[in-house]
This record gives C-alpha cells, structure tokens and sequence, in this order.
C-alpha cells in the first residue's frame, strides 16, 4: 500500500467490540485477568496498553522499521536509544544536533562513562576522524536544527557499517513522508512526534524505530521499566494527527519553498537556509536523498536588534518554541531553543543573534509572506 494509505490505516483499525471506526482511548491503569497466570495480552498500563500498541504499529510501517517503541517526548525515546551504550563507549554526534541531546549527554549522561564527540557529519571526511576504537554509535540529525544543515545518510551508513557503529538519525525535521533513514542504511530512527507526526501542537511524544531484534528487546525492556511509555490519550492524538501526514507535508513542502525564496529575494535578509534552494550548500545531497525540503527554514537579518524588532511585528506568525504544526511558529534560537548551547558552539555552527527560524504551517502563503513582509519592513 502507499504512505498515505499506511498513515490511514495500519494500527488504526476499527475496534472489533463494537465496530467503532475509530479505537477508543484505553484510560485505564490496570486489566482485570480472567484468572490466575492469564490475561487478555494486557496486565498494566507502564508495561503496554492497546492505543500505544496502534501507534508504535503505524510508526514502524511509515519508517519502514521492524520494531518502534513511543515514549513521553522526543528526549525520553533519544534517553533510551543512548542508553543502548555501555560504560567506556564512544559516540560521535552530530554537532548542530538540537539542544537538548547537547544537554542530556554532555552535562547528564557522561556521568555513565559515556564519552560523546560533537562532529560535523555533513563532512565525511571529519566523521572518520572521529572514529575511535571504542566508538560504537553515529548520531545524526538532519537537517539540523536550526542550522538547515544536511548528512549524507547512504554515506555514513557505509561509513558506520564498516566499523560496526550503530547509526541513529532523528527524523524529526522532514518526517517518513519526505526522508527514510532505515532505507538509506539506518539502524535506529528517532522521533519528536510532537512535530510534524502529530502536527497539531497538542501532544508531546517520542518514538524509536528499530531494526534489530536486540536493540528492539532492549529499548522495550527499559520503556516498561522506566515508565517512560507514552499514555492512552497522547497516542490517540498522535495516532489521529498521523492520519493527515502525508496531506500536511505535502503543503509544508509546497509553502517552505514559496517562503523560502520569498525571503531569499527579500533585501532586508542576509542570508536563507533552507536546503531547496541552490544556493544551499547541501542542496545537492537533500535533493537525492529527500523526498521534499520540508517546511523549516532559518533566516539571518544580522544584529539581535533587527531579529527582535521581526519577532516582536509578526501578527500571524506565532513567536514560540517547537515546529511541525499546522500554525506557522517563529523563533530566536539563540535565546530560546538553543539557549542551553554554550556560546562558542552557538558561534561555531552558526548560531548567531541575527538568526530566526520558522516553521512554516499550512495556512494559505499569501498570508504568511504578507505577515513576514510587513514584519520585515521594521528593520
Ligand atoms: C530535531 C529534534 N529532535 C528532538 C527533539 C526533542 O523532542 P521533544 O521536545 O518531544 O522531547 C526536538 C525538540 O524540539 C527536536 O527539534
């Protein structure tokens, strides 16, 4: 079947009781069993319950993974993919990766004997060079978050296989409808389906997708023994908002381009990232492996003072945290998602005062480029 027909229903079948064509939210903690040592494939809701069981079947089909497992947020599913290392373990990441993996692994998790390396993997060249003996997994995001930049998946999966490195990439930024990692040659996938797989703004929820039968017993082990398993009623929203994936990407791809060079024209703006266009230093490289450049784009006006006289004039776009909603959000990496980022690394990936990041929603264009035109003429 096609992306949108999987989106529709797998994992969203009708409920055989009653015949109701949409599965009920499962809100309850426990199962009553019909007699010692048998249940009816449920016991407890920390453990399993059937909402998050549909969810995690549509997630694996869409990523094309054998297992997926879906967690409180993003950060709880990346948590439990990390803790798939061991004490003295090596992992290269990503180094415009978002904030909170720079957060959870160099102020949290190497208190574990993890040891990390922040890489640019757009370089294959500087990717090998942080291989160690003791380097077991490749992290990448992409496109980063918010620096728009790009990894060649098919190629640091050679590089991964080589050396018996698992590789991990947070598909957050494009969804399964414009990016498969795993048919690239990923092992694990990681998701925060707050984005676009909800794409509502009303639910947090993670996901990992896995490929092999141990990582997958792994990460289910710890899900049910940490509690970190996502609950009924945000399935059920997630479950509901992946319904209408494929029709949503469609028009964020369809406006992220219109907006991009909307502002790439614009002479008030110094410089656009988004990876459509050609004047993207990875466009190439997004055009091969992506099915659609998505809907986020980052923009620079310069001085800290230009970026907050847009923020503060935009009327339809809304200034807030987070992306992949059907409402087009504006931010401020510097002092709001990335502000956790130590200010050299912000410096060093490009990060600067003057940068703004969109996530463009479905909302009709015109609008948006009139809202984004009219906040531009402050500068
Ligand atoms: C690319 C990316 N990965 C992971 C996360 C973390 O997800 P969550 O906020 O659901 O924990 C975010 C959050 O903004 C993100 O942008």
């Amino acid at each position: 079947m096609g992306f949108a027909t999987d989106a529709i229903h797998v994992g969203q079948e009708y409920e055989p009781a009653t015949g109701a064509i949409v599965a009920p939210i499962y809100q309850t903690s426990t199962y009553v069993q019909p007699e010692l040592g048998r249940n009816k494939g449920y016991d407890y809701a920390r453990t399993a319950h059937p909402n998050r069981r549909a969810l995690e079947r549509t997630v694996a089909k869409l990523e094309g993974g054998a297992a997926a497992y879906v967690f409180t947020s993003g950060m709880a599913a990346i948590d439990s993919v990390f803790r798939l290392l061991r004490p003295g373990d090596h992992a290269i990441i990503s180094e415009a990766v978002y904030g909170g993996v720079i957060r959870l692994t160099t102020q949290f998790l190497v208190q574990w004997g993890l040891e990390f390396s922040f890489v640019d993997t757009s370089d294959l060249e500087k990717v090998e060079r942080a291989l160690k003996p003791n380097t077991k997994m490749l992290y990448v995001e992409t496109p980063t978050n918010p620096t728009m930049s790009v990894t060649d998946l098919a190629a640091v999966a050679r590089i991964s296989t080589a050396r018996g490195v698992t590789l991990v990439v947070d598909n957050t930024f494009l969804s399964p409808y414009l990016q498969s990692p795993i048919a690239l040659g990923a092992d694990i996938v990681v998701h925060s389906m707050t984005k676009y797989l909800n794409g509502h703004s009303d639910a947090v929820g993670g996901a990992a997708i896995l490929t092999r039968p141990d990582d997958a017993e792994k990460i289910y082990f710890l899900q049910r023994s940490t509690g970190a398993g996502l609950a009924p009623m945000d399935c059920f929203l997630i479950s509901r908002g992946i319904k209408t994936l494929a029709v949503r990407m469609k028009q964020h791809d369809a406006n992220g381009m219109a907006v991009a060079r909307f502002l790439e024209a614009h002479p008030r703006v110094k410089q656009v990232l988004y990876p459509g266009l050609a004047s993207h230093p990875h466009h190439a490289v997004a055009a091969r492996q992506q099915r659609g450049f998505g809907a986020m784009i980052s923009f620079d006006v310069a001085t800290m003072e230009n970026a907050r006289a847009v923020l503060n004039a935009v009327k339809l776009c809304s200034l807030a945290e987070s992306l992949g909603g059907v409402e087009t959000l504006i931010s401020h990496p510097a002092t709001m998602t990335h502000a956790s980022v130590p200010v050299e690394v912000r410096q060093r990936i490009g990060i600067t005062e003057g940068l703004i990041r969109l996530s463009v929603g479905i909302e009709d264009v015109e609008d948006l480029i009139a809202d984004l035109d009219q906040a531009l003429a402050r500068i």
